[in-house]
């Protein structure tokens, strides 16, 4: 899988000076079906979360609150993005090695997955992941 097949997408905005809405609906805003949600939150400063890669599962991460970091390194090529705001998100195909990182205080990182959680769909060996992409 390639770095070139992550995508920022702009997801709508409905502004409204009674506060604004953004919604995202599966097959359309986001290329897959929605099979689970999470969120990561309260990260100390400094902290790292998500260094592995999946082999089938996709997924589609916005920062509903504060920013953060998403790194990707495919063995040759680093790339980082960066979220911080509520209507943007990364679509992250199956198959990359990334992590997070940079969380401001209290950020909210909301992901949106293809999968059920299945510890055997992780990659969490670095070296293993180079072998096997
Ligand atoms: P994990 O995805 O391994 O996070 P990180 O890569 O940042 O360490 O998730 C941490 C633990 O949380 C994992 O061992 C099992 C549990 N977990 C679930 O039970 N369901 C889920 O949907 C997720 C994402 C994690």
């Amino acid at each position: 899988m390639s770095l070139d097949e992550i995508k920022i997408i702009q997801l709508p905005r409905i502004l409204d000076e009674r506060g604004n809405l953004s919604f995202l609906e599966e097959n359309n805003h986001i290329p897959f079906t929605i099979r689970r949600t999470y969120w990561i939150y309260d990260v100390p400063g400094g902290e790292t979360r998500g260094g592995h890669s999946y082999k089938t599962n996709q997924e589609f991460i916005i920062a509903l609150s504060g920013s953060f970091d998403i790194v990707f390194n495919d063995g040759k090529t680093t790339r980082t993005y960066s979220l911080n705001r509520s209507y943007y998100g990364l679509y992250v195909p199956a198959g990359l090695w990334r992590h997070m990182d940079n969380f401001s205080t209290n950020s909210l990182a909301f992901i949106v997955a293809s999968t059920d959680y299945n510890e055997s769909d992780y990659i969490r060996d670095f070296k293993r992941y180079e072998e096997n992409k």
